[in-house]
């Protein structure tokens, strides 16, 4: 089995008191385990906050976006240097809503991609469909394009150093999730898509988390189908102990 990897996307919520108060409930809930990946990415302006509040824990934590350059005029960016610098161990990439909302495109996600890996950074890269695509059968030409694109000449040294996270746009904040047979369905077709880019060995070792309306009533049927190593968590994780829950999932 691969280590799981469960991460916490706040999107654009918590002040710096919410922050400490949701980091001391993890670290209290959270703090002995290791066999697997806790991840929080939080806004970008509360990264210290979080660094300062998860001191001492195994818990990791990145940020929800980057640049690709490492410097220069690009007014209201953090390059990968800076969040290297604030110790960050992980960036997701191209989120649906970057996408949808910040015209982000699979070009632009592929050169983010490369830029984290540059520096060290363990890039977790969101793909997913629309519901009219999912709807008109097209999903997994979506997502298969996503992912070739997304990692178009992209190279890596070790295959725990990059995160697929698939993440159906019509099930983030709905509530409506993907059954496990579906989320199964695509996780097995993005392994095989990272087959052919990097062979059966490595594809194997890779993560690919399943993102959308991850509950702790969903986590444990989610993580017990074989290509689901994780979850990329949005609302469930702003709340301790729902976050919790679905970290220490049973499969
Ligand atoms: P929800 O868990 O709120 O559906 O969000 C999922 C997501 O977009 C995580 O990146």
């Amino acid at each position: 089995m691969r280590r799981p990897i469960l991460a916490a996307n706040w999107k654009m919520n918590n002040l710096t008191a919410d922050a400490k108060k949701l980091c001391a409930g993890l670290k209290e809930e959270l703090s002995g385990l290791r066999d697997r990946d806790i991840v929080v990415c939080p806004p970008s302006i509360l990264i210290s906050t979080v660094k300062d509040a998860l001191a001492g824990t195994l818990i990791g934590f990145g940020a929800q976006n980057m640049y690709y350059k490492q410097s220069g005029a690009f007014t209201g960016e953090l390059s990968p240097d800076m969040l290297v610098d604030a110790q960050c161990r992980y960036v997701i990439i191209g989120h649906s809503e970057r996408r949808q909302l910040f015209a982000e495109t699979d070009a632009l996600v592929n050169l983010k991609v490369k830029a984290a890996l540059e520096v060290g950074l363990t890039p977790i890269m969101c793909v997913g469909e629309t519901k009219d695509e999912r709807k008109a059968g097209k999903e997994k030409d979506i997502v298969g394009g996503q992912i070739r694109a997304g990692l178009k000449d992209v190279k890596f040294e070790s295959p725990l150093g990059l995160v697929i996270a698939y993440e159906p746009i019509w099930a983030i904040g709905t509530g409506e999730t993907a059954t496990p047979q579906d989320a199964q369905d695509m996780h097995a077709y993005i392994r095989s898509v990272l087959t052919e880019i990097y062979g059966e060995e490595t594809a194997g070792l890779m993560r690919i988390q399943y993102g959308g309306s991850v509950k702790p009533d969903n986590i444990d049927e989610l993580m017990a189908c074989e290509d689901i190593d994780g979850a990329l968590v949005g609302g469930a994780s702003l709340e301790a102990k729902s976050f919790a829950r679905i970290v220490r999932f049973s499969a």
